[in-house]
C-alpha cells in the first residue's frame, strides 16, 4: 500500500518516532506514532531529515530505503562486489578456490585464510576486488528478496564442454532482473571437448551478446584447473568495475549487509558483514535486522583483528545481542537506546506478521473443516 506508519518510517530512517511526529506537526499534520501517512508525505519527511528516498517498487512504500545523502566530495572509489553464478558442475567453486588461492590480498604463501563468506583479492593491476564466497542463485535471490542488493558484477561461469544449460539461463535472468552487469567466464578450457564458440552462440540465443559478436559482454576463457586466464578474468572484472564508477563515502556511519551469521560457542553471535557504505568501527553501535549490538571486535578475511572496515570490505562482527539472518541490513546508529528501540520494533512487527499469517491459516483450516 502507498502508506507507511510513522514508527516504521522512523525506524527505516533510524530516527526517533517522536522527532518524526514533530516534523509532521510542523507540516500541520497531527499524526500519532502508529498512524499511517501517505507516500508523498513520507517523502517530504524523509527529505526534511536529510535522507534520500529510493522506492524499490512504487506500489510498496514499505520498501522505502533511505540513505543519508553523501556529499559529492566525500565519495571515493570502492572495490566491486562480485558474485559467481552458473550451472551445476560448471566450476563455480573451483573458480572461487583458484582465485582465492592465487590472489588473496596479503595472503602470505601457506597462510590459512579464514572462511568468512567473502574475501578480497588483488588483480595484477593492483585493483582490489571483493568476492562473495557464496556461489549460487539461492544466495543471490534470497539476499535480494531481503532487500540487500550486494552484487555489482555477476561472473557467469559456463563450462566450455557443456555450453548454456538451464541454470545458466536462470543466472542470466537473475542478473538481468537485478540490472547487474555480467562477465562470462568460459571455464574448463583445458578440456579436449572445449568449444568456447558454442558458448558464445548459445548465449546469443538468450540475448547475451558478447564482445566477439558485437555486444558489450566480456568473455574470458579460463581453466580453474590449470589457472589459465584467471589473471585476465580479474582484469576484466577490474575494467568492468571502472566503467561502473563505483563509489562510497567512507566518512559516514556504516551501512552493510549480512552475508552469513552464526551462533559461535566461544564468541557468541557472529555475523559476516559486507560494508556497503561508510566505515564500520570498533565501538560502533548498530542495529541489524531484529538484532542490535556494539562492535566488540572486527575480524577480516585473513583472520586478523582490525579496528575498522570501509566500503566493500567483508568483516566478521562480534558484539551482537542475537544472531541476525543473511541479507539483514546493518545500520550504525548513535545511541544504544535507538538501536534497542529499532530492533524491538522490528521484532514486534515480525511477530505481528507471523501472528497474522497464523490467524489466516487457522481461518482457512476452519473453513476447510466446515
Ligand atoms: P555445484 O556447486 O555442484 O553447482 O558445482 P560447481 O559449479 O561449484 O562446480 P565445481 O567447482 O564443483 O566443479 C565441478 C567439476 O568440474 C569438478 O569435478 C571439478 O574438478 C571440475 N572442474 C572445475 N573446473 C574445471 C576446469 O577448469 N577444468 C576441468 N577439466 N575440470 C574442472
Ligand atoms: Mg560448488
Amino acid at each position: 500500500p502507498e502508506s507507511i506508519t510513522v514508527s516504521e518510517l522512523a525506524n527505516r530512517m533510524a530516527e526517533r518516532a517522536a522527532d518524526v511526529v514533530k516534523s509532521l506537526m510542523k507540516m500541520g499534520l497531527m499524526v500519532s506514532i502508529n498512524e499511517a501517512i501517505d507516500a508523498d508525505t513520507a517523502e517530504l519527511v524523509i527529505e526534511e531529515f536529510g535522507h534520500r528516498t529510493v522506492r524499490v517498487s512504487d506500489a510498496d512504500v514499505e520498501q522505502v530505503i533511505d540513505t543519508v545523502e553523501d556529499k559529492e566530495e566525500d565519495l571515493q572509489a570502492r572495490p566491486p562486489i562480485i558474485t559467481i553464478m552458473g550451472h551445476v558442475d560448471h566450476g563455480k567453486t573451483s573458480l572461487l578456490d583458484r582465485i582465492r588461492q592465487a590472489n588473496v590480498v596479503s595472503g602470505e604463501a601457506g597462510g590459512i585464510t579464514q572462511h568468512i563468506g567473502a574475501y578480497q583479492v588483488k588483480a595484477e593491476s593492483g585493483a582490489v576486488l571483493s568476492f562473495l564466497d557464496t556461489p549460487g542463485h539461492a544466495a543471490f535471490t534470497s539476499m535480494r528478496a531481503r532487500g540487500a542488493n550486494v552484487t555489482d558484477i555477476v561472473v557467469l561461469v559456463v563450462a566450455a564442454d557443456d555450453a548454456v544449460m538451464p541454470q545458466t539461463v536462470e543466472a542470466i535472468n537473475h542478473a538481468k532482473a537485478a540490472d547487474v552487469p555480467m562477465i562470462v567466464a568460459i571455464n574448463k578450457i583445458d578440456k579436449p571437448a572445449a568449444n568456447p564458440q558454442k558458448v558464445r552462440t548459445d548465449l546469443l540465443q538468450h540475448e547475451v551478446v558478447v564482445e566477439e559478436m558485437g555486444g558489450d559482454v566480456q568473455t574470458v576463457e579460463v581453466s580453474a584447473h590449470t589457472g589459465q586466464g584467471i589473471d585476465t578474468l580479474l582484469e576484466a572484472i577490474a575494467l568492468q568495475s571502472e566503467i561502473l564508477e563505483l563509489t562510497a563515502n567512507p566518512k559516514r556511519p556504516a551501512q552493510g549487509a549480512v552475508i552469513e551469521a552464526k551462533l559461535d560457542v566461544g564468541r557468541g553471535p557472529v555475523a559476516t558483514v559486507l560494508v556497503q557504505n561508510g566505515t564500520l568501527k570498533r565501538g560502533d553501535i548498530f542495529v541489524v535486522g531484529e538484532q542490535w549490538g556494539k562492535v566488540r571486535a572486527l575480524i577480516n578475511d585473513k583472520g586478523d583483528r582490525v579496528d575498522e572496515a570501509g566500503p566493500s570490505v567483508p568483516v566478521e562482527v562480534l558484539g551482537l545481542n542475537g544472531t541476525p539472518e543473511a541479507g539483514d541490513v546493518l545500520n550504525v546508529v548513535e545511541t544504544e537506546a535507538q538501536a534497542r528501540e529499532i530492533a524491538e520494533y522490528r521484532e514486534n512487527a515480525a511477530k505481528d506478521k507471523r501472528a497474522a499469517a497464523g490467524a489466516a491459516i487457522t481461518l482457512d483450516q476452519m473453513l476447510a473443516r466446515a
